[in-house]
C-alpha cells in the first residue's frame, strides 16, 4: 500500500509518517517522564502504609500512561483494587503529615539558622558520611517561650529533608492503663523506623519529666523507656522534641540530644522580618503594605505568632475596608 503523503501546494511532499513518528515519540516521552516523576511519592506513600493516597498516584499514573502506553496503564490500573500488605500505621499514636513549610518560612536568629542548615547538610551527604563509619547527626531539642516557631521548625525540617512528618499523638499514646503508655511509645518508635522521616514530640516535658520530680511511677517508666527508645532511634529518622519548660525534662534525656536550639522572643530586627514576611505583595495581590512592617517593629511583640496574628488583621482589614483601618491596626500596642 502506498504511504499517505502531505502535499502542500508547492511544497515537496512529505511522507506522512515522518511528520508524525518524532511527535508521537515525543508525546510518549512526555508520558512516560510524567508517569515516572510520580514514582518516588507513591513509593514513599507505600514505605509509610498509606495505601489510600498511593492508589490516588495510580489513577494519576495510568491516566498519564493512558493515550500512549494503553497496555501498561490498563496493568497499572488493576494493581488498584490489590491488596498490598500494609505496614502497619499505629493511627491512634501517629499524625503523618507531607510538610509545606521550608526554613525560609521561618524567622530564625543567624545562629540558628547556621545550625539548622549544618543538620540537614549532613542527612544530605549521609553516604559520604558512612564511609568514613559517621552517621549524621539526627536528635533535635528546640526550645523557647511559646510562639516562636518551635513546630513550624519542626516541619521545615521535614519539608527540607523531602521526608514526612510524623507528629506524635499524645491523646492516644497516654493511656490509663498501666503499660500501655509505654508499649504505645514503641509502637511510635518502631513505626518511625521504617524509613527517613522527621519524628516529632512536641511538648516534651509532658511525657519526659525529671524522674526525680516525678512521684508517678507511671511517668517514670515512659521517661525510661523514652531513653531506651532514643537510643535505638536510626539515624535516617530525625528526632526533633521541642519543649517550652527545658528545666523540667530529665537530665539523661536532655543529654541524647545532638543540638539543642533555642528559639527565643524575638527583637526588633525579628519582628520586622516576620511582618514582611506576612504582608509581602504577594499575599496581598495589587497591594505593597510591607512599609507597615516598619511601624509593627516598633511595638514590643512577645512572640511572632502575635505578630502574625496582626498581620492576618491588617490583611483582613485591606480586603473587606479597602485598608481604610492599617495604620492604626499596626501601630496598636500587643495586648
Ligand atoms: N519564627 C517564626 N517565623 C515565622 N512565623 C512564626 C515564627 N514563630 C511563630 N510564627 C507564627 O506563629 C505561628 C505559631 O508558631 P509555632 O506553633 O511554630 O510556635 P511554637 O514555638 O511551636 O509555640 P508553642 O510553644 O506554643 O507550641 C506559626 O504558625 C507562624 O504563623
Ligand atoms: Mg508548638
Amino acid at each position: 500500500m502506498a504511504t499517505p503523503s502531505i502535499a502542500e501546494p508547492g511544497a515537496a511532499t512529505v511522507p506522512h509518517e515522518a511528520v508524525r513518528a518524532p511527535a508521537v515519540g515525543a508525546a510518549r516521552k512526555q508520558a512516560a517522564s510524567s508517569a515516572l516523576s510520580l514514582l518516588p511519592a507513591f513509593i514513599d506513600r507505600l514505605r509509610w502504609g498509606r495505601l489510600d493516597a498511593a492508589a490516588e498516584l495510580i489513577d494519576q499514573m495510568s491516566a498519564a500512561l493512558e493515550a500512549s502506553h494503553p497496555a501498561i496503564a490498563a496493568r497499572i490500573r488493576r494493581q488498584r483494587t490489590l491488596q498490598a500488605t500494609p505496614i502497619s500505621m499505629p493511627k491512634d499514636v501517629v499524625d503523618l503529615e507531607e510538610p509545606t513549610r521550608k526554613f525560609d518560612d521561618v524567622v530564625m536568629p543567624a545562629n540558628i539558622e547556621k545550625a539548622v542548615m549544618d543538620i540537614v547538610d549532613e542527612h544530605r551527604h549521609a553516604d559520604e558520611l558512612a564511609k568514613f563509619h559517621l552517621k549524621p547527626r539526627h536528635r533535635v531539642l528546640l526550645d523557647g517561650p511559646p510562639g516562636n516557631g518551635k513546630t513550624m521548625l519542626a516541619e521545615a525540617f521535614a519539608c527540607e529533608l523531602g521526608v514526612p512528618l510524623l507528629r506524635a499523638n499524645y491523646a492516644g499514646l497516654l493511656d490509663s492503663h498501666l503499660g500501655e503508655s509505654g508499649k504505645n511509645l514503641s509502637k511510635l518508635f518502631q513505626y518511625a523506623g521504617n524509613g527517613p522521616c522527621v519524628l516529632f514530640l512536641d511538648e516534651l516535658d509532658g511525657i519526659a519529666a525529671s524522674r526525680d520530680s516525678s512521684d508517678v511511677g507511671e511517668m517514670r517508666r515512659i521517661t525510661n523507656q523514652l531513653l531506651i527508645l532514643i537510643d535505638r532511634t536510626p539515624a535516617h529518622c530525625v528526632l526533633v522534641c521541642a519543649t517550652n519548660l527545658p528545666g523540667t525534662i530529665d537530665k539523661a534525656l536532655m543529654r541524647r540530644f545532638d543540638f539543642r536550639l533555642h528559639l527565643p522572643a524575638p527583637d526588633r530586627e525579628r519582628i520586622q522580618r516576620c511582618a514582611r514576611k506576612e504582608l509581602a505583595p504577594s499575599l496581598t495581590p495589587g497591594h505593597d503594605i510591607s512599609i507597615l512592617a516598619d511601624t509593627l517593629a516598633s511595638r514590643p511583640f512577645p512572640n511572632l505568632a502575635s505578630v502574625s496574628d496582626r498581620c492576618c488583621e491588617i490583611r483582613r482589614d485591606l480586603v473587606l475596608n479597602r485598608g481604610r483601618a492599617v495604620t492604626e491596626i499596626a501601630s496598636r500596642d500587643p495586648d
